[in-house]
């Protein structure tokens, strides 16, 4: 069965992690020493302070690390968004267990007690405390019983109590707005410390098959096993470390903030719902899994965006080869598009292509397409292609005030203009743009 621990040991293998062996404290100091290693390693900290239960992260942290997960060959990023497409086309439908290693251990009742069982670590100087950040939350839809998980980062401010927070357009906060209109709250559980690749599921952009759990079995060739929920009527995966459950208030609400959010900024003090807990399950000997603000948190969201573009780019035409969201972007906010025109009749479709990842995916705020002799991931190359394809009278398209992502400092709650640079070569005039070809060396039989 795959499960944390199963991805812990493939990490081991391939010589990706680094122990921490050192005590060190969930305030501060355990996200700083992880912050030294972000999208380097995976971090397994062997001592916390105060606990008996170790802390991983990291593990979705680069392309390289997500490549392993998936069996794909990491030497072209091209190889994930491929494997996506044909994880997407199949499903893999979980499998209800009746027991399963999260049972190993339950407290519920007057002794449900967050932070005695987890070491929930507090990250930056300016959060405003404790969060659990490495959870999937799952939830039925009150109105059709289908049942959904996403990631929400979740502030613990109480015994049984913690705040969680939800960003416009959520599948969680239509729930909760659903449930408030039929007079409810909302039932809820958190599995913390899954195989990664469900986190990779729950971070989906583009239409499901079933739900999250069928993608994410398609994802572990295998299906995911679930189990029933002690006090809730949710099933939730049997091999988690730990597990949450409660309810979620949908007519009282909290301030939350601020977190240090995935721009790399503090988030504006929001109401959240309050998540009310009432049991906790957990494995022995847990490891609790900690998304510390970086890369990790970048990778997830970014992949996924770029599958949904891919896929809504080569629906206009599959002159479209490759599409790349850059880290410096957060790998959300710039979208770089390399397409190979082959026919007169291709001219134009390169903006087409704009509006259609424009369309694809609100947070995509710049679409720069470029020719296939430009290589997406050398940001310099793409420079270059700006720098001798590309006249802003002709070539910059300016899309007003659309949605992009609410967190964004500079948008006006949420909305922003969008620019589209078309940087390839117009197809009649391909000889003018040829690049200058060397022979290629082999410098060695020369020095
Ligand atoms: C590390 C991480 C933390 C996240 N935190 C939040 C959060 O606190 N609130 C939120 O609304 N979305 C958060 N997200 C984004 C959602 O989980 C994600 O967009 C997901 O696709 C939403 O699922 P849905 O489309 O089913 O609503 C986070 C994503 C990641 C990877």
């Amino acid at each position: 069965m795959k499960d944390l621990r199963s991805a812990l040991e493939l990490f081991k293998e391939a010589n990706e992690v680094q122990v921490i062996k050192k005590e060190v404290d969930w305030k501060y100091e355990l996200a700083g020493v992880y912050k030294k290693l972000d999208g380097k390693k995976v971090v397994y900290f062997e001592k916390v302070k105060g606990y008996d239960v170790s802390v991983l992260s990291g593990m979705l942290s680069n392309r390289r690390f997500l490549s392993l997960l998936l069996g794909v060959d990491p030497s072209d990023p091209m190889n994930i968004i491929h494997k996506l497409e044909e994880a997407y086309q199949r499903d893999v439908l979980p499998k209800k267990v009746s027991s399963g290693p999260c049972k190993e251990n339950i407290v519920t009742g007057d002794k449900t007690d967050i932070l005695k069982y987890l070491p929930v670590i507090h990250a930056a100087y300016g959060d405003a405390g404790r969060y659990i950040t490495g959870g999937i939350t799952i939830t039925k839809d009150p109105e059709t019983g289908w049942c959904n998980f996403s990631v929400h980062r979740i502030c613990v401010v109480g015994k049984n109590k913690a705040l969680l927070h939800i960003d416009k357009n959520r599948r969680l906060g239509m729930m909760l707005e659903k449930a408030a209109k039929m007079g409810k709250d909302l039932e809820i559980a958190v599995a913390i410390g899954v195989h990664p690749l469900l986190l990779l599921a729950a971070t989906s952009k583009v239409q499901l098959k079933s739900d999250k759990f069928g993608l994410a079995g398609s994802f572990l060739g295998e299906p995911v096993e679930l189990v029933k929920a002690e006090t809730v009527d949710l099933y939730v995966p049997a091999h988690s470390e730990f597990v949450l459950e409660g309810k979620l208030t949908s007519r009282k609400f909290e301030m939350e903030g601020p977190f240090q959010e995935y721009p790399g900024t503090y988030s504006v003090v929001s109401p959240a719902p309050i998540f009310y807990v009432s049991a906790i399950t957990f494995r022995n000997n847990p490891i609790y899994y900690a998304i510390i603000g970086g890369t990790e948190s970048h990778i997830l969201r970014g992949i996924q965006g770029e599958y949904a573009i891919y896929k809504a780019a080569r629906a206009v035409s599959p002159i479209v080869k490759k599409v790349y969201l850059t880290p410096g972007s957060l790998c959300r906010h710039h979208a770089i598009i390399q397409i190979k025109k082959e026919h007169p009749d291709h001219e134009g479709l390169q903006r087409n292509i704009m509006y259609a990842v424009l369309g694809a995916m609100r947070e995509v705020d710049v679409v720069i397409v470029v020719d296939d002799d430009v290589d997406i991931y050398d940001l310099e190359d793409v420079e270059w292609a700006i720098a001798t394809r590309f006249d802003a009278e002709k070539d910059l398209l300016i899309f007003g005030r659309a949605r992009s992502h609410e967190i964004i400092p500079i948008t006006e709650e949420g909305i922003r203009t969008k620019i589209g640079i078309d940087a390839t070569v117009p197809f009649d005039k391909r000889d003018k743009f040829k690049r200058a070809e060397f022979y290629d060396a082999k410098l060695e039989d020369y020095l």
